[in-house]
């Protein structure tokens, strides 16, 4: 059940919605705890928010919370995208609401927003957030994370899926986690962030007061990818999740010889593979091997395979000689909801 609470901030006449799926932004540790032993998805978002309001007066009217799941990211389930789907697709239908916001997790988030891109019909601002503090902490970094994630849901040039974290924007399909636990934990792949944070009295690029400030969007045309869904039409996915296409991620990695994916492939129940691949794309020749000999026993067809960089930055460039599908700019990681979405598309 989605609990939901409306909180009025002033006269204006649009609503911002935030929807509560967990994370380390709502967790919670024990007085001297060490950094790291914490527990995440504790504190209810509408408490993450209330600190906030007063500081969105004349910026937005009403700030409606829902608690869509209180999960750690890394046990993030496709019922709960489910959920969270529903809740985002109702506020983009509705003409009150001008942008929604969505807190949760590190872990999976970069996973999330792939799919919420490929699902997702209309073009208002949904901006992910997240930290890497738990809201417990004496320098969490949740609150200002989430207070420029609400700027951000309501800047008309915001268009799409975003993620705002750590005083910078980008197209969230394009964010991938680098870090376990450095504050910057995200990064564009290779590309600058598409806006920046600027603090009111920024000096120096250091802030000097409070939490007020704007975003600066930069000259770059990554506006206009955020709102480009990664598939040609918004995916619809059969309402039983159990029915969404299974696939799996094999590593290529020295030494690898194919057995696992055999395995795999034996399973009736997969649909899709894939290939978390070396440096631009390539594949260990004995994992072609048995991706060949899977293409020619019938067991899959090349859109069933889907190939991604297993490196930590840049992009795939070109057309590896395997010649089997590559997701360029994905992680393996978004790669698997990527190949998830194309298969229920195709179905
Ligand atoms: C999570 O992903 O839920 C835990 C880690 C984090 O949010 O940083």
């Amino acid at each position: 059940m989605v609990v939901s609470s409306m909180h009025s901030i002033g006269a204006l006449d649009c609503t911002v919605r935030v929807l509560g799926t967990g994370g380390t932004i709502a967790g919670t540790a024990h007085a001297g705890a060490p950094e790291n032993a914490y527990k995440a998805g504790q504190v209810a978002v509408e408490d993450l928010l209330k600190p906030l309001l007063p500081g969105l007066r004349g910026r937005i009217g009403q700030v409606q919370a829902l608690q869509v799941a209180q999960v750690d990211s890394r046990n993030m389930e496709h019922a709960v995208w489910q959920r969270l789907a529903a809740e985002l697709q109702a506020g983009l239908d509705d003409p009150t609401v001008l942008g929604q916001v969505v807190t949760h997790g590190t872990d999976t988030l970069e996973e999330t927003a792939v799919f919420l891109q490929g699902v997702l019909r209309g073009s208002k601002p949904v901006v992910l957030t997240a930290a890497m503090r738990p809201a417990t902490s004496a320098q969490a970094d949740g609150p200002r994370n989430l207070l420029q994630a609400l700027h951000l849901a309501v800047d008309p040039a915001a268009q799409g899926v975003w993620l705002a974290f750590g005083r910078q924007a980008w197209p969230a399909i394009q964010v991938r986690k680098v870090h376990p636990f450095a504050l910057e934990a995200f990064c564009g792949g290779d590309g600058p962030p598409a806006a920046q944070w600027v603090c009111a009295g920024e000096q120096d690029g250091t802030p000097v007061g409070g939490n007020s400030g704007a975003w600066r969007w930069s000259e770059s045309d990554l506006r206009a990818q955020a709102a480009r869904p990664l598939a040609a039409e918004p995916v619809s996915l059969p309402a039983d999740v159990e029915r969404w296409p299974r696939v799996e991620i094999v590593h290529s990695h020295a030494g690898a010889d194919g057995r696992l994916l055999q395995l795999i492939l034996t399973d009736p129940t997969v649909q899709g593979v894939v290939i978390s691949a070396t440096g631009n794309g390539s594949v260990h020749d004995r994992l072609q091997d048995t991706l060949r000999a899977a293409l020619s026993q019938g067991r899959l067809k090349c859109h069933q395979i889907l190939v991604a960089s297993r490196c930590t930055r840049g992009w795939v460039v070109g057309e590896p000689d395997h010649g089997w599908p590559v997701a360029s700019r994905l992680t393996p990681a978004q790669a698997r909801v990527a190949l998830m979405l194309q298969l229920a598309a195709v179905a």
